[in-house]
């Protein structure tokens, strides 16, 4: 996670930025702190990465890499603005001490885009394209990563990282906004998740399904209360958090996280 120390809404890089609206920082700290918190209370540990002055979306931790099974494939920033960010992340992993760290020749917005289930051998990568990832990254990110990558198209601006689209909830099972999805992408998803849990689109559209799950808990936001009853009808236990001042940015809990799978 990186501290919302420069947190700003600067550019319009996405429909959820307004530039010159109010970002209140300390709020916007406060809420991250929550959140950071809350993994802690669950038993995560939870490494930092300096923030950069300059780098006002560096809060959104998640676009900075793609790590599984130790291996990082690094990012690279369809926009100029955030472009220095994949830099700082490939840093903060050489000196964490990870050895195979990529920097990739397409762009790719890390989990923005990249989703993966599971960590073990079997893990499967869902790779989102339409606004931000390069289609060719996903090639890129299934012979870095040794992962089979399922490719997805998103179609609806407001969704346009396959995390607000699609949050994968264990191994078997995503919650997902199937309207966010090209017919060719839903169809590749229904077949793949017949039981797959259906977001309702206000939920969606206060970026609920821009969540994290460890299996068994899903940290989402609190505005998204009908999903948060389905996933506990579902055996899920929801931890909901408040991102108002994050959401301004056009992101929630998952893009404030990056997943370490060492
Ligand atoms: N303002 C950032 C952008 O548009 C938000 C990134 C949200 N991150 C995410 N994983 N969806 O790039």
């Amino acid at each position: 996670m990186c501290a919302p120390v420069h947190f700003a809404v600067e550019y319009a890089i996405n429909p959820w930025m307004q530039p010159g609206v109010r970002v209140d920082r300390d709020l916007a700290m406060a809420q991250w702190d929550a959140l950071r918190r809350t993994y802690l209370d669950l038993g995560h540990r939870v490494d930092l990465l300096d923030p950069v002055p300059g780098l006002p979306d560096m809060v959104y931790a998640a676009n900075g890499a793609t790590v599984v099974g130790g291996v990082v494939l690094g990012a690279r920033f369809r926009h100029r603005e955030r472009a220095a960010e994949a830099v700082a992340h490939r840093e903060w992993f050489r000196a964490a001490g990870f050895t195979r760290v990529v920097e990739p020749e397409f762009v790719n917005e890390g989990e923005g885009d990249l989703l993966v289930l599971g960590n073990r051998a079997g893990a499967v990568v869902f790779a989102g394209t339409g606004f931000r990832t390069d289609p060719r990254a996903h090639a890129e990110a299934a012979a870095v990563l040794g992962r089979p990558v399922v490719s997805l198209e998103l179609v609806d601006p407001c969704y346009y990282h396959l995390d607000t689209a699609m949050a994968v909830l264990d191994e078997d099972t995503i919650a997902w906004l199937p309207e966010a999805f090209t017919p060719e992408s839903q169809a590749v998803l229904r077949e793949r998740f017949p039981g797959a849990l259906v977001a309702d689109p206000a939920d969606a559209a206060v970026l609920g399904l821009n969540a994290v799950s460890d299996g068994r808990h899903v940290v989402l936001p609190a505005e998204a209360t009908r999903l948060a009853a389905e996933l506990a009808a579902r055996g899920f236990v929801p931890v909901p958090v408040e991102m108002s001042e994050l959401l301004k940015g056009g992101g929630g809990p998952k893009c404030c996280t990056l997943e370490v799978r060492a």
